[in-house]
């Protein structure tokens, strides 16, 4: 897992903090006893949730090495590596499923929570935080067609920039119950914007490989612009559903 992925991961764990805590609150997930969060990745959230929770919570992805730099930054965690579409417990072993950013990267999200379902007990909770759809994102100045770019890139990666308005649909199919779905934010208003810059254009760079084309120095040209002149800010949405066994 490279270091511009981390750093990311940190990135949005901070913005959603807000989402996350309404969640946990909406859920009643900080009362319960057994929670895994699958796609944990650097398991920021396995963390959150384990000092919140007086109970177990376990972390679940296949990258190992993402697992190895969670374990070194905190030994305590309990940290499994597997695949998601075939969990490594048996059915009605955990009160809640929860994660982030996650379903957007799979092929199969319906196969993965039916697989969610097997695990939880019955009336057991699975949460999805916060999934994006860029196809609501709103630029002001609606010129800056930045999200065009991020879209085709996120295809070509294999994700589905998509997802967040197909959530219920998928919690439906997976025959969960009692479905609450909902947008969120990102809100990155005129002082997020400047401050999130610098990091966001490292990443964009990293993320594109060669270096930014003609394409992309011409919205970030255009994005200092209307910087400098206070002119720029974003809306970019994220859906959160819940669903029960
Ligand atoms: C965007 S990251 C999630 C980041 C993390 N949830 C967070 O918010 O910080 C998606 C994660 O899903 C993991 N992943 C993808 N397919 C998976 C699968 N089939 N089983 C388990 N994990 C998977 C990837 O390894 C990656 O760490």
């Amino acid at each position: 897992m490279s270091l511009m992925w981390k750093s990311q991961y940190k990135r949005q764990f901070i913005w959603l903090k807000d989402t996350r805590n309404y969640l946990y609150r909406k859920t009643g997930v900080v009362h319960q006893k057994k929670v895994l969060e699958p796609g944990c990745s650097i398991a920021l959230i396995t963390e959150e949730l384990s000092n919140k929770i007086n109970g177990t919570v376990i972390g679940l992805d296949i990258d190992f090495e993402a697992l190895s730099n969670a374990k070194n930054r905190e030994g305590k965690l309990l940290l499994v590596c597997g695949d998601t579409y075939s969990l490594p417990f048996k059915k009605d072993t955990f009160d809640s499923v929860i994660f982030q950013f996650f379903l957007l990267w799979l092929q199969s999200p319906i196969s993965a929570l039916k697989e969610m379902r097997r695990i939880v007990i019955p009336q057991g909770c699975i949460t999805s935080i916060a999934e994006p759809d860029y196809g609501g994102r709103i630029d002001f100045p609606h010129t800056i067609s930045y999200s065009s770019y991020i879209t085709s890139k996120l295809k070509e990666e294999g994700a589905d920039p998509f997802v967040g308005r197909k959530l219920e649909y998928f919690y439906t199919k997976s025959s969960l119950n009692n479905i609450k779905w909902g947008l969120a934010c990102i809100p990155f208003g005129l002082e997020l914007v400047k401050k999130n810059f610098e990091d966001e254009w490292k990443f964009v760079e990293k993320l594109s490989q060669k270096g930014l084309d003609t394409k992309l120095k011409s919205i970030k040209k255009d994005e200092i612009k209307f910087i400098k002149k206070g002119e720029r800010s974003y809306f970019m949405p994220v859906f959160y559903c819940t669903g029960n066994k």
